[in-house]
Formats: C-alpha cells, structure tokens, sequence
C-alpha cells in the first residue's frame, strides 16, 4: 500500500508497504516504490501537451525545489536534467519555484536563511544548462512582494480547497501550524500561467496556457491537488511527468538522510570520495561468492551500481548489454561499479565546473522577473 499520510505510523508499520509523500519516500521491497499503485493504470498524460506542441500553441514547463540544505545530491539532479531535456526538445519557457518558505515552515532554519539557500541551490540549477532567455527561477519570499497576480492565485487556490481535502491528501493534523495547511496552494499556484503576466500575458498570448511540470513522485499530492482545482478556476489542468524515484546508495528501503554523508553522492564530492563511496557503500546485487555469482547471475533490480547507471549512463545499448551480462553472472559487482564510478566522476566534475562559473550576477538575471523567449 502506498500511503501519503505522514502521521499515521500504522500505515507505514508494515515492511512491504511504500511511503511515498513530500516528506518521506521508503521503498517497501528492495525493487524500488511501485509506481502502478501511485499514480493508477495511465503511465503517462501527455496528449493535452503533445497536441498543443503539434498544433504550436505554445506551453510552458515549471518545476521546482525547496532549498533545505546547502548540499545537493545526484538525487536532486534527476528532475532537473529530466527537465533541461523537455526544455531543449520542445524549445519552450521553464519557471522554475524556489519554496524558501515551505522550507521555513517545515524545517529548523530562519526566513534569511532559507532565502539565502534558495540563492545557493539556484546555483546548482543553473549548472544544469538551462536556457537563461527561457528560464525564470524564483524565490517564493521575493516573488510574493513582486507580482500580485501570484498572490491572487495563490488566493483562488486556496478558496477551492477545504481542510478537509488536505488533511485527506497531506495527512496534515490539527496541530500542523496553519503555515503548512495552506502552502499547497502556493506549489500549486506557478501551474497557473496567469502567475507570470510579464512572461505568459502579450498579444499573440490571449489565454492561459497549459503546463508541464516535471518532477519526482513524492510531489504528486501536491499537483493531483492542482489538477482538481484547476479546471473548477477555469484553467487548464497541468500534466505531468514523474522521475522515478533515485534510491540511496544502501538500496531502494534506506532512506538518503542528510545526516548520514554516505547514503548519498553529493554535488562537491570529489573523484575519490565517489569512488569509495560506491566501492564501500553501494548495496550489491551480486552473489555471496564468486562462484555462486558465475552460476547463478547478479540482480539487476536490486544492485545499486545497475539502478544509477539507468539514469546517468545515455548509451541504452551499453546499458542492456551490462544487464545481459551482470544477469548471466559473466560480469562481476566490482566491475558494474569500476564503471559507474567512472560516469558519475565525469558526470560531477563537469557539473563542479559549470558551477564555479556562475555568479551572483547570474542568479539575479535568471531571477529576474521578464519576458522569456518563445519558439
Ligand atoms: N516542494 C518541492 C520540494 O520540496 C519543491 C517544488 C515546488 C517543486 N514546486 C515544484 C518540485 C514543482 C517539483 C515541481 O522539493
């Protein structure tokens, strides 16, 4: 059973079931979440954007990030890169939502504080390489006193929603500050194109657009809230389109906590700390003996080295190949790993180096309230 409910702990008392919701994402089975139990029998949502981009009414992409910490991980990445690539294939505007204020009101950290790491964090996501005449990234403390249309959504959203709907969808309890009750509507709010008037609101742009969001499955409570809402506010009901979810280097059951420095691989790793985290800490899906590992093959669905070159190595033949033969039991645990260490210390060591280059400068122009180009 999946559950989004993050109060109740019977829900997740039972080992085989899934946690996935804003706060928590735990895997039940070493496999991974089920994503058919998530989000239903229809993988994908598409037809609404892939109709508007055939028939060239543009759309729009928006994702997101809530800045908790300074330090980033590969899992942080995925979204983002799943996202620079719609970006560069459909050729269409991206709004990007710093939440400096969920962060404020969930976690131990300062209004400034939160604000700063919203600053820090559009860092990396830029490195990303997205589009700056495309993008607009914003921090929701500043673009809250800049554009009173995103306040006025975020207003509508939240008349439509009773407490009730998000005590049934986040699990929220009458001791949740009454911050937390109403922040869904301002995560929902950038799904609505008449948010950005200065980018959305022109001549050739008469009506609201519809939107992408790109994002990782423990988001969904948030948008399937958007998606009611939406069409009762006469807007289009965003798509969108999940990452799966990226597993901690001790296997898809462990959460990545950021207290502990070896469940993930971090954006400042070094090459070395890369390699001995991989080599120490990645949760193996081969045999207890070499022998048996020759006889009997790896476990592809389990191994942590197979689960992170899915999503970073891009040659899918490669990637079948290793399959094959860490199936068969030809390819050994140690050397699945030899080559993800080798992909992910370039994969970060280029990404070091396109963030050194960003300067605050940069960050206020991406940040910048404007007009953003369109094909
Ligand atoms: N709540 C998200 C987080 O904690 C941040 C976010 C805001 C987001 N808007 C989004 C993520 C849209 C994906 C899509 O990371």
């Amino acid at each position: 059973m999946n559950t989004i409910n993050q109060n109740d702990p019977s829900v997740s008392g039972n080992d085989d079931d899934d946690i996935v919701n804003p706060w928590e994402v735990k895997a039940g089975s070493a496999a991974g979440v089920d994503y058919d139990k998530i989000i239903g029998k229809k993988r994908i949502d598409l037809e609404q954007i892939l109709t508007a981009y055939e028939q060239k009414t543009p759309f729009y992409l928006y994702t997101g990030r809530g800045p908790s910490s300074e330090a980033m991980h590969l899992g942080h990445l995925v979204p983002f890169i799943m996202t620079k690539w719609l970006q560069d294939v459909f050729d269409v505007p991206l709004v990007i939502q710093m939440t400096d204020d969920e962060k404020f009101l969930w976690k131990d950290l300062t209004v400034d504080e939160a604000n700063r790491l919203a600053h820090e964090n559009a860092k990396d996501i830029i490195a990303c390489g997205f589009d700056k005449e495309k993008t607009f990234i914003f921090s929701d403390f500043e673009f809250m006193a800049q554009c009173p249309n995103f306040y006025k959504n975020i207003c509508k959203i939240q008349k439509c929603v009773t407490y009730n709907q998000v005590k049934a969808i986040f699990g929220f309890t009458d001791s949740d500050s009454i911050g937390k009750i109403a922040f869904p509507a301002v995560q929902a709010a950038p799904a609505i194109s008449t948010s950005f008037p200065f980018i959305f609101d022109s001549e050739q742009i008469t009506q609201p657009l519809p939107c992408l969001i790109p994002c990782a499955i423990d988001q969904d409570p948030y948008f399937r809230m958007t998606r009611d809402v939406a069409p009762r506010l006469n807007f289009p009901k965003p798509a969108l389109i999940h990452s799966t979810f990226f597993p901690a280097l001790q296997g898809a059951q462990c959460k990545m906590s950021a207290s502990d420095i070896n469940s993930s691989i971090y954006l400042t790793d070094t090459p070395k700390e890369i390699e001995d985290k991989i080599k120490k800490h990645a949760y193996s899906g081969g045999r207890e003996t070499l022998k048996e590992h020759r006889e009997k093959g790896g476990n592809c669905a389990t191994d942590v080295a197979y689960q992170y070159l899915k999503f970073f190595l891009s040659d899918d033949e490669k990637l079948e190949e290793l399959k094959q033969d860490y199936t068969s039991g030809k390819m050994l645990t140690g050397e699945l790993k030899t080559i993800l260490v080798d992909v992910l210390q370039k994969l970060i060591c280029e990404h070091q180096e396109r963030r050194k280059q960003i300067t605050d400068d940069d960050v206020k122009e991406y940040m910048k309230p404007r007009k953003l180009k369109f094909r």
